[in-house]
């Protein structure tokens, strides 16, 4: 049971959770206060199931704030037969469907690019696992009637502001291609973790788009519309985009496979004697079949154990045994490979605003 701990809990009155209108601070790495960005620290990257209040955050804008009296409705309209119009009360209602899902920041390690490039500099805690609950969104979309011809769904949150100084201030909006939003895994999650959305991920309800970057899971949603043609706005078309070798731009998409040590720490200093170095992989394009460890910062690689939980969107923990063979400087690196072939670059193919950057990442050890 979550308990309001707010003493502000007052800006909804038909809901039958508890609600907070100031975000709780948390034991985030502060990457901004205004609007909230906070990673995961590094000991919580240890863990499979990200507490809530140390699951990493990132506001475009502010976080939005109703009037005391309004009532939150979810709109469903565009190219369909039937627009709906959905309370929290109604979700509750329906079939529930949980899934443990890692959503991982398209920025995430944009601090390791060389050269930098703007943008947040997150180290590489931009990833974090909970398990979601809410309801499919197919199941609405199948409940409204999809008419031929519709390519995409676009979903607008409630906060609002300018993206740039030179923009319009204009809603959180961004959409997905019409096969994503009817995956029967794509979800309107109003739970995480077993507790309600807090402010900071979006309450009431939040799209989880599982495998992908988590610029496509939008917070706070006000509104569905199924489109005819493709949503070219600033958060698709300006952003979380890649330059290809022309020059062109390929939208980001689905998370690359990727991996990072949790112990030790880089800059470490340890006893001679055996450990169990240990850390988490992930794709978003299948499960992790194998990870490698290599102590002399690639030359030499041996297999790690896959260890707990498997689930098709969350990442997999792995321990590693090492023996360290004499005193002196190590780096450590881990290198992640899915069921699909895709091998962790050792390279991050640097571009200009600092998306996907997997490459693996060494992290250096003195033993003595
Ligand atoms: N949704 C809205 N409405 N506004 C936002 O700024 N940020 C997106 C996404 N959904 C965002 C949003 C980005 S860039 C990420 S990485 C994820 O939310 C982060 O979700 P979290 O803050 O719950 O971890």
């Amino acid at each position: 049971m979550n308990t309001c701990k707010c003493s502000k809990a007052e800006f909804a009155t038909d809901m039958s959770v508890p609600v907070c209108t100031q975000p709780e601070r948390t034991g985030l790495v502060t990457i901004e206060d205004e609007p909230i960005i906070g990673e995961t620290p590094q000991a919580t990257l240890q863990s499979w199931l990200t507490p809530n209040s140390l699951f990493y955050i990132r506001n475009h804008y502010s976080i939005p704030q109703w009037e005391a009296d309004t009532e939150w409705e979810l709109a469903l309209d565009g190219h369909v037969d039937n627009a709906l119009s959905l309370s929290l009360k109604d979700f509750r209602s329906l079939p529930i469907q949980t899934l443990p899902i890692t959503l991982e920041c398209a920025g995430n390690n944009r601090s390791d690019l060389e050269p930098q490039v703007p943008g947040n500099p997150f180290q590489n805690g931009a990833v974090s696992t909970a398990i979601w609950a809410g309801v499919p969104l197919r199941k609405l979309l199948e409940r409204s009637g999809i008419r031929d011809g519709a390519v995409e769904v676009l979903f607008e949150g409630f906060d609002v502001g300018q993206p740039t100084p030179d923009e319009e201030s204009q809603p959180y909006l961004r959409s997905l291609p019409i096969d994503v939003a009817m995956h029967p895994d794509t979800l309107l999650a109003y739970e995480m973790n077993g507790e309600p959305l807090s402010r900071e991920h979006g309450y009431p309800l939040r799209l989880v788009v599982p495998g992908w970057y988590g610029m496509a899971s939008v917070k706070w949603l006000r509104k569905i519309s199924v489109l005819q043609e493709s949503f070219e706005g600033f958060f698709q078309k300006d952003r979380y985009i890649i330059e290809d070798d022309d020059g062109g731009a390929i939208p980001i998409s689905t998370i690359h496979v990727k991996s990072l040590i949790s112990w030790p720490q880089s800059n470490t200093s340890l006893p001679m004697q055996s450990y169990v170095v240990n850390g988490m992989a992930w794709s978003g394009f299948a499960h992790i079949a194998r990870v490698e460890i290599s102590d002399d910062g690639g030359e030499t690689w041996g297999d790690a154990d896959l260890v707990g939980p498997r689930y098709r969107y969350s990442w997999q923990q792995w321990n590693f045994t090492w023996s360290p063979k004499s005193t002196g400087h190590y780096t450590l690196v881990a290198r992640a490979t899915d069921e699909d072939g895709n091998v962790q670059p050792l390279e991050t193919r640097w571009n200009s605003l600092g998306y996907i950057i997997n490459g693996v990442r060494p992290v250096c050890v003195e033993v003595r």
